[in-house]
C-alpha cells in the first residue's frame, strides 16, 4: 500500500517533469507556435498531474517515519517551483524555463537519495555514538549493523532462512567472499554497498563469520 502510493507519486512526478521538459525544448528551439498547441493540449493533464502531485505527497508526508531536513527543504520546494515553472512558460523566460527544469531534476534526486547533497549517507551506527562503558558486556559494531540489518532475513543466530536466505553458521565462503556477497547481494539479498562504509563492512564481515566457530 505504501510502496504503492510511492510508486504512484513517483509516477506522476516524472510525468509532470518529462511534460514540463518537452514544453522547455520547444521554448528554446523557438517553435512558439508547437509551444502553444502543446501547452493548450496539455492544460488539463497539467492540472490533474499537479494536483495529485500534491495529494500523493501530502499523504506520503504523513505517514513518513520522521520528518527529516531534506524534506522538509524538498517540500519548500516543490511549493516554490511549481508556480516558478507556470510563469517561465507564460513569460516565454527561457533561464527562468531552464532554472525550473533544473530545480525540478534536483528535487527529484533529493527525493531518490533522502539528502541535499545527493549522497546517500553511510549507516551510523548507534555503538559509534554511545560508547559502552559498563565493561559488562560490550556489544560490536558489527553486532548491531547484523542485528538492524540482516537478521530480518539471517535471525539473530545466522540460522534463520527466511526468503532463501542461508544458514550463516554452516557457510563455506571466505571472509574475503562473504564481504563481497555483503556488497553485491545475492537473489534476494539486496546489496549493502551503499549503506555500509569500507570499515563497518570489515566489522560486519568479522561478525558474520563469528557464526561459523
Ligand atoms: C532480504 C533478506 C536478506 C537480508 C536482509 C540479508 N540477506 Fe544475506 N542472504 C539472503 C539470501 C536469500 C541469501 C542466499 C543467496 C543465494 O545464494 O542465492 C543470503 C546469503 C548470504 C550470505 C552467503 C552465505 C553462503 O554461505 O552462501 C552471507 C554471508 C550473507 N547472506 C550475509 C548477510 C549480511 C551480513 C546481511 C546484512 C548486512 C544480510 N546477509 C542481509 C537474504 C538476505
Amino acid at each position: 500500500m505504501e510502496k504503492g502510493f510511492l510508486h504512484l507519486h513517483v509516477t506522476i512526478v516524472s510525468l509532470f517533469i518529462l511534460l514540463y521538459v518537452a514544453k522547455v525544448y520547444l521554448l528554446l528551439a523557438n517553435k512558439p507556435e508547437a509551444l502553444e498547441k502543446l501547452r493548450s493540449k496539455t492544460k488539463i493533464a497539467d492540472m490533474v498531474l499537479g494536483a495529485l502531485i500534491i495529494i500523493t505527497g501530502v499523504y506520503l508526508t504523513f505517514i513518513a517515519p520522521a520528518i527529516e531536513t531534506y524534506l522538509i527543504v524538498k517540500i519548500v520546494l516543490v511549493i516554490a517551483s511549481i508556480p516558478l515553472g507556470i510563469i517561465a512558460m507564460k513569460k516565454s523566460n527561457k533561464a527562468l524555463a531552464i532554472f525550473s527544469v533544473l530545480l525540478y531534476v534536483y528535487i527529484f534526486l533529493i527525493a531518490k537519495t533522502d539528502s541535499l547533497t545527493l549522497k546517500k549517507d553511510a549507516y551510523v551506527s548507534p555503538v559509534s555514538a554511545t560508547s559502552s562503558t559498563d565493561g559488562a558486556k560490550t556489544v560490536s559494531e558489527g553486532e548491531v549493523m547484523y542485528k538492524d540489518k540482516c537478521a530480518v532475513c539471517h535471525g539473530a543466530d545466522g540460522k534463520q532462512a527466511t526468503n532463501g536466505a542461508k544458514d550463516l553458521t554452516q557457510s563455506t565462503l571466505t571472509k574475503a567472499e562473504t564481504m563481497e556477497q555483503i556488497k553485491a547481494g545475492k537473489g534476494l539479498m539486496p546489496s549493502f554497498k551503499d549503506v555500509f562504509n569500507d570499515q563497518q563492512l570489515t566489522a560486519l564481515t568479522e561478525y558474520v563469520d563469528g557464526f561459523k566457530k
